[in-house]
């Protein structure tokens, strides 16, 4: 059973500055929930009870948020607004949420490398806030997910097919096919040049982890700008025939763009109100 999910959640969201000066990227909403509750409910539609929060300096609103607001629940009580509440008070009373901070961005992997004492040595979930995902006829893709991984014991990631012309924003992988939409993953390589990309299959913020990854992601030597990958020491997992990559069902927008952002916010509030 896979419990917990970690959120890397200490980058800076240069891309939405000035307003994540003060304000993390996680908690940008889409209509009126923020990035990070709509991972929080995909977690535990997946079954995860335990969200573990990757947090660095300036990020107390996520802490915030996920707690009661006492000042706001006796303002709130009893009147038309109260149903507003309904979702994220399912969520407090759902979850338990526990934190750690990043001191400093040295990338994905030394974020997750962060988690290591909240998750301890069992297979764990990871959820990129920003890339908002959503099936809307039915599991979403976390659950997907985990199916899989009950299937094949072993790291799961998320990937999807890309134009081939934006291969060098992502992480890509090359692999074989094992089954409908699923791959054993050979090889990957972070954000390669359109002419060395392996293959048009690029890894979404989406993984199911098995705990030898800190070990692995502890043998990762910094690339550029100091930052250790997340793909390097999946890589090595993958060389030893232990990454299967999943194709999801549903769709994604990179809400770490603006572009994706405001392509998410229309698609959700064309979903209706029911959905947000
Ligand atoms: P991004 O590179 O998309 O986030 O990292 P960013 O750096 O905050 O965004 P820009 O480019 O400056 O606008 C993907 C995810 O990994 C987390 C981020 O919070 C984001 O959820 N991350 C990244 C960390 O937690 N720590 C890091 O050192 C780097």
């Amino acid at each position: 059973m896979i419990k917990k999910c970690l959120f890397p959640a200490a980058g800076y969201g240069t891309r939405f500055l000035p307003a994540t000066k003060s304000l993390p990227k996680e908690m940008l909403p889409i209509i009126t929930k923020p990035l990070i509750h709509y991972g929080v409910e995909e977690a535990l539609e997946a079954g995860m009870n335990t969200m573990a929060i990757v947090t660095g300096r300036g990020k107390r609103a996520l802490e915030d948020y996920f707690d009661i607001s006492y000042e706001l629940e006796h303002q709130i009580k009893g009147s038309s607004k109260e149903p507003l509440l309904k979702g994220i008070r399912h969520i407090q009373n759902s979850c338990v949420f526990t934190y750690i901070r990043q001191k400093e961005m040295r990338g994905l992997g030394d974020a997750v490398l962060k988690g290591e004492p909240l998750i301890g040595q069992e297979p764990f979930a990871v959820v990129l806030a920003d890339d908002f995902c959503i099936h809307d006829k039915g599991d979403g893709v976390l659950k997907q997910m985990v199916k899989i991984y009950n299937k094949y014991k072993c790291s799961v990631i998320g990937i999807m097919e890309v134009p081939k012309s934006e291969t060098y924003r992502y992480g890509i992988v090359q692999g074989d096919i094992i089954d409908d939409n699923i791959l054993s993953i050979t090889d990957m390589v972070e954000k390669p040049k359109v002419e060395d990309a392996p293959s048009n299959l690029a890894i979404i913020g989406r993984y199911i982890l098995t705990p030898d990854i800190f070990k692995l992601i502890k043998s990762v030597k910094p690339g550029a700008g100091g930052e250790i990958q997340i793909t390097d020491a999946l890589k090595m997992q993958a060389q030893e025939g232990k990454v299967i990559g999943y194709k999801f069902e549903g769709v994604r927008f990179d809400c770490g763009s603006i572009e994706g952002f405001v392509e998410a916010t229309n698609y959700m509030y064309n979903r209706g109100k029911e959905c947000w």
